[in-house]
């Protein structure tokens, strides 16, 4: 049991989660290796802004229990291709499917209801509320049968001390102080706390520890190992190659908007992705 296994369904707004919980499907293969089913996948997404074709008919997979890394270049289009996953921006082209099945993500409410989670490269926190209702945003913890309920400010608190213990962050005395007041690391320490609040289908990280301490960087990397075996599935955007190493499954080179190359990181090595995210490289790997 860890801080992070939600005991507050009611958090999502009340609606049935998508994701059918932390067990994912998944069978043997011919191979005896267990193959985890598709948490979300995403078929040739495009996406322009005027003159820049930001992404250019894009597909990957995320698997149940997988970490993939994306990777690629400033401006190769990941954080573009995060933004249309997570519902903030529309594709031009394109289709996404959660779970087998194709859905439509008009908002992030919609990728929400189908458990997507996401920790934006631009973290979005509000910066005049508090590290607990940051946490909470959207989604309080509440008390009392339906007429009578009102929030439940000392579970939150409570829940809010637990989360940053749990990522090993003893940096934030006060969580009842505004966000705007907090460092740069501290603030995305706070998105990540965000994120991981419940259990989620499938989460998505821009650059999860781009102004982290060693420290909380490990934190967050740990995490990301709990979740993934508890079977969400995790999309990660690092320019770290010793964390793409580290912690992902898979890796998935983006150059100028198309998918350059795909490997199973236990198939590849360090130069070999980074001679693909240059450009260097034809499209190798696996699919
Ligand atoms: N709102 C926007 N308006 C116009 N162009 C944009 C916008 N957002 C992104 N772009 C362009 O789209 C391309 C892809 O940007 P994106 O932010 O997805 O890159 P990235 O791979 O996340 O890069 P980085 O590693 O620097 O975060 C870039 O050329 C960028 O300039
Ligand atoms: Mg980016």
């Amino acid at each position: 049991m860890t801080a992070f296994d939600s005991g507050h369904e009611s958090a999502t707004g009340g609606s049935p989660q998508a994701f059918g919980g932390p067990t994912p499907g998944s069978a043997a293969g011919p191979d005896g290796r267990t193959h985890l089913s598709e948490s979300l996948r995403v078929d040739a997404v495009s996406k322009a802004y005027g003159q820049v074709q930001a992404l250019d008919r894009v597909s990957l997979a995320v698997h149940h229990g997988e970490v993939v890394a994306l990777v690629g270049d400033n401006g190769a289009g990941k954080s573009t291709l995060v933004k249309v996953i997570a519902g903030v921006i529309e594709p031009d082209e394109g289709s996404i499917s959660v779970e087998g099945s194709p859905v439509s993500i008009r908002g992030p409410q919609d990728a929400a209801r189908f458990g997507i989670r996401t920790i934006f490269q631009d973290l979005a926190l509000a910066g005049n509320l508090s590290v607990v209702d940051n946490l909470f945003l959207g989604r309080e913890l509440t008390k009392g049968p339906l007429p009578l309920r009102q929030a439940d400010f000392r579970s939150m608190r409570r829940r809010t001390v637990e989360v940053l213990d749990g990522l090993g962050i003893g940096t934030i005395d006060d969580v009842d102080a505004p966000v705007e007041r907090l460092s740069g690391g501290q603030r995305q320490t706070v998105a990540v706390a965000r994120a991981m609040l419940t259990n989620c289908a499938t989460l998505l990280l821009d650059e999860p520890t781009a102004s982290l301490g060693l420290r909380e960087a490990r934190s967050v990397m740990d995490l990301v190992r709990r979740l993934r075996d508890q079977g969400t599935g995790i999309l990660i955007i690092t320019h770290n190659m010793r964390q793409v190493f580290e912690v992902a499954d898979r890796i998935v080179v983006l150059h100028v908007g198309r998918v350059r190359a795909s490997y199973r990181t236990s198939e590849t090595l360090p130069e070999v992705v980074v001679k693909a995210i240059m450009g260097k490289a034809g499209n190798e790997g696996v699919g």
